[in-house]
């Protein structure tokens, strides 16, 4: 893997604008889609989506045939590829259905053709406006896109009552690069609000400035919004933080040891399924939660 400076908000060489605002303009693109139409108030859906081809993209290697082939597919295809897409991600990485399954409920709907084709046009915008620049490149380094996107999907009242804003990218790096400055591989990162892992972005940015790698570490995360964390958990994979990443979803006012139940129910999980085998099965047993 090439290694190279990150988080300078500096746009990549060929790139015609920075990561962080092709990240808020894809939001804008991908929530405006959602609700064109009268988009029902569910944003686990158009954070699902883009979600379903940010890993469909780190699943091969050549990233035009994916959107291509999205792009091409039928409505109900493309709940067919999408389907397909979490079966193998999650063949290879069981630990994160745990976290990602609230993003996931439209692949079991039985949803109306109208919403199908909603979907469908969800994930059109999203790949119109380029998601896979910024999710299979190297510039997936310097944005989180799912941050600027479940922002642009909350309401003004939710944002102040979660207090939901998150830290801007270049803060972000700056502060990992005073905070962060004995790294070696074994280390373990915890943020207790972690929201949709801003902050991990930026020790990533860090760690790989160094030339050692993010999936050698352990990543502790906990936050109240199960969205913000089935998100944390798709940046993990686009991030490459690895095997070690413990997510947990709950109040740490009310449980401070939080980690423990994270590795705990995590170990859980993993013991449910270790039995089932494949990611078809593992999508059968989380329609089944
Ligand atoms: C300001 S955001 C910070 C996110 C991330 N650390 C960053 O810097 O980009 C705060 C996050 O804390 C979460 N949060 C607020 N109160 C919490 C609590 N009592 N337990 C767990 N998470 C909480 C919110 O849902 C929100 O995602």
């Amino acid at each position: 893997m090439a290694r190279r400076k990150h988080g300078s908000g500096k746009a990549s060489r060929g790139n015609r604008i920075n990561a962080e605002a092709h990240a808020l303009t894809l939001a804008v693109e991908i929530a405006t889609a959602w609700h064109r139409g009268g988009g029902a108030d569910r944003p686990e859906v158009p954070l699902g989506v883009p979600a379903t081809i940010a890993a469909a993209g780190l699943l091969v290697d050549r990233t035009a045939d994916v959107a291509a082939g999205m792009k091409s597919a039928s409505p109900e295809s493309f709940i067919d590829i999408a389907r397909s897409v979490w079966a193998v991600t999650f063949s290879r990485r069981p630990d994160v259905a745990m976290s990602v399954y609230p993003l996931l409920g439209w692949l079991f709907a039985d949803a109306d053709g109208a919403s199908v084709r909603q979907i469908k046009a969800t994930a059109d915008a999203a790949l119109r406006a380029g998601l896979l620049e910024v999710t299979t490149t190297e510039r997936r380094f310097d944005c989180d896109v799912f941050g600027a996107l479940l922002g642009a999907l909350r309401s003004r009242t939710a944002t102040k009552v979660n207090a939901q804003m998150y830290t801007p990218g270049d803060i972000a790096c700056a502060l990992a690069a005073v905070a962060l400055d004995d790294l070696e591989p074994g280390r373990s990162f915890c943020d207790d609000a972690v929201g949709t892992g801003g902050l991990f972005r930026a020790a990533v940015c860090l760690i790989r400035s160094r030339g050692l790698d993010p999936a050698d570490m352990s990543w502790f995360g906990a936050d109240v919004d199960d969205l913000a964390i089935a998100a944390a958990a798709v940046n993990g994979l686009i991030w490459g933080l690895g095997p070690r990443v413990y997510l947990y979803v709950g109040d740490i006012l009310v449980h401070p040891h939080w980690s423990d139940e994270a590795r705990a129910r995590r170990a859980r999980f993993l013991e449910e399924v270790d039995s089932l085998n494949n990611g078809i099965k593992v999508l059968d047993f989380l329609k089944s939660l």
